[in-house]
């Protein structure tokens, strides 16, 4: 025991030297420590799997830190009483310190392995970078409390230490288990004001959910997420994982829209850092918006089929925009055709999955049936055919019924009557058709009525229009 012939005016040389060297060792470790969130950048993309193998046993590795370092203050405690107790307290903090920084490094791979990211990882690992170092200033601070000296350094420091650790511990927790782990199975009347007592209900397929809050979600949402990416820790694509949440805790707090992160976010000034959908996406319609708000007003029910002060005129699922496969190796058939035909195939977006735009304006009176039938190799890809104007018939609702992908369809100005038209029922994604200024019967017109998930039909200057007033067509051309 050196507990009295080591305090400060009588300490050796050698000692002093031992005592340098550590505090530089220590001081250059704790640089260390405070540059890994800057040297290991976590973008959110996985990366090898021997860092995602290794890492996984940092869940398991964590406990061995948390328990040993909750240990050193009870050693230290039950000492006074017991000295034997208070010697073992220094080693204990020792090995606390080298399986933290264990820890740490398996917890940092962990991260980068799997491309988790997100605030809650972010302070996490801030939390395992402070537990660490606070564990080495303990260890340093350790002796001269132990000879008399400096009496309250030592403490302080283990106290801060603990509370650090129990902090950090449980925004691990949140990470793995997500943030309702704890409430899950609070009795009743205590989480009366939780949201997770209903969160392992499925959604019916009749409910106002399933019919009016997935399908936004699943259009505007859930390529961000879903299965494949998780931003934010949170997956949209159904009711039990949205009410799950995400990083920062529930999104949906049933009753209280005020209190519901999903809803601020989405209701931000769209030039807000934390506005969804990110990225500049389409954001949600305001109409969607306010069902949103009363659904979660009513209690964000997975049951309720219709919702107060909430009409829906005639029951409209929003189709989700279905994707179309990479047509990157047809491009050189692209280009050679746009230099045959004039017409042009035009890309929606830097994502092929996006698919095309066939627009025959430029060469309009040339485009005739033939030359919109050698555009069908490109029909899978194509989304929107702009056909105005063109010389295209009743003939060519053959070729178009192969245009599986379509989601608008402009035929104004064009000399179809509509001979034929119910062979478009076969483009299930077709919304939007534009039939201004043809010859299309009403009788035509009235075989559009039973294609559910067309809902922009325009029949401005048609027979159509002149003859039936009361006509469902009509009405929804007036739109
Ligand atoms: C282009 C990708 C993208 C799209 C689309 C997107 N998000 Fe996000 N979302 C993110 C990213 C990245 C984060 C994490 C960073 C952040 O919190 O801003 C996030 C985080 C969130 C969070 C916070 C989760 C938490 O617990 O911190 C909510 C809520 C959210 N998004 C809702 C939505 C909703 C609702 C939509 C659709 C209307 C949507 N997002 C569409 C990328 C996207």
């Amino acid at each position: 025991m050196r507990l009295r012939e080591n305090s400060a005016n009588r300490v050796p040389r050698s000692l002093l030297e031992d005592r340098r060297i550590r505090w530089i060792a220590a001081s250059a470790a704790i640089a260390a420590l405070l540059a890994i969130p800057f040297v290991v950048k976590l973008d959110g993309r996985p990366h090898a799997d021997w860092q995602q193998f290794l890492g996984r046993f940092h869940v398991l590795a964590v406990h061995l830190p948390i328990g040993l370092i909750l240990l050193a203050p009870l050693l230290e405690i039950f000492g006074a009483s017991r000295p034997a107790l208070r010697q073992s307290a220094g080693f204990v903090l020792a090995l606390g310190f080298a399986a933290c920084a264990g820890s740490l490094v398996l917890g940092v791979l962990l991260a980068y392995g799997s491309g988790e990211t997100g605030e809650t990882v972010t302070r996490h690992m801030w939390g395992g970078i402070a537990v660490t170092i606070g564990s080495l200033l303990c260890l340093l601070a350790r002796p001269a409390w132990e000879s008399g000296a400096m009496r309250v350094v030592y403490p302080s420091l283990l106290t801060c230490l603990v509370c650090t650790l129990v902090w950090t511990a449980h925004e691990g927790g949140t990470i793995t288990r997500g943030s309702g782990y704890l409430t899950r199975f609070m009795p009743a009347p205590l989480k009366s004001f939780s949201v997770f007592g209903n969160s392992s209900a499925a959604a019916s397929p009749d409910s106002f959910y399933a019919q009016h809050i997935d399908p936004v979600f699943e259009a505007r949402c859930v390529s961000c997420h879903g299965a494949s990416k998780r931003e934010g820790g949170l997956r949209l694509d159904s009711y039990d994982r949205l009410m799950r949440g995400g990083r920062d805790g529930a999104v949906i707090a049933s009753g209280r829209p005020d209190r519901s992160l999903l809803l601020t976010r989405v209701t931000l000034p769209a030039n807000d850092k934390h506005f969804m959908p990110a990225e500049g996406r389409p954001p949600m319609k305001p109409e969607e918006i306010a069902w949103l708000r009363a659904w979660i007003q009513q209690g964000a029910s997975p049951t309720a089929t219709a919702l107060a002060g909430i009409s829906l005129p005639q029951a409209r699922k929003e189709i989700p925009a279905e994707p179309v496969g990479d047509y990157s190796a047809l491009m050189p058939d692209i280009r050679a055709m746009q230099a045959a035909q004039g017409a042009k195939l035009v890309a929606v977006s830097s994502k092929p999955s996006d698919g095309l735009i066939l627009s025959a304006v430029d060469v309009a009176p040339s485009f005739g049936d033939a030359q919109l039938q050698q555009f069908v190799k490109f029909a899978p890809y194509i989304v929107e055919a702009e056909l105005g104007r063109t010389a295209v018939t009743d003939a060519s609702f053959d070729t178009l019924a192969k245009f599986t992908h379509l989601r608008a369809l402009h035929l104004e100005g064009t000399a179809v009557t509509g001979a034929g038209i119910q062979k478009l029922a076969a483009l299930s994604q077709l919304t939007y058709l534009n039939l201004s200024g043809t010859r299309v019967s009403a009788a035509a017109a009235g075989q559009l009525a039973a294609m559910k998930n067309l809902t922009h039909v325009y029949l401005f200057n048609t027979p159509a229009e002149a003859s039936a007033g009361q006509n469902q067509s009509e009405l929804r051309g007036a739109q």
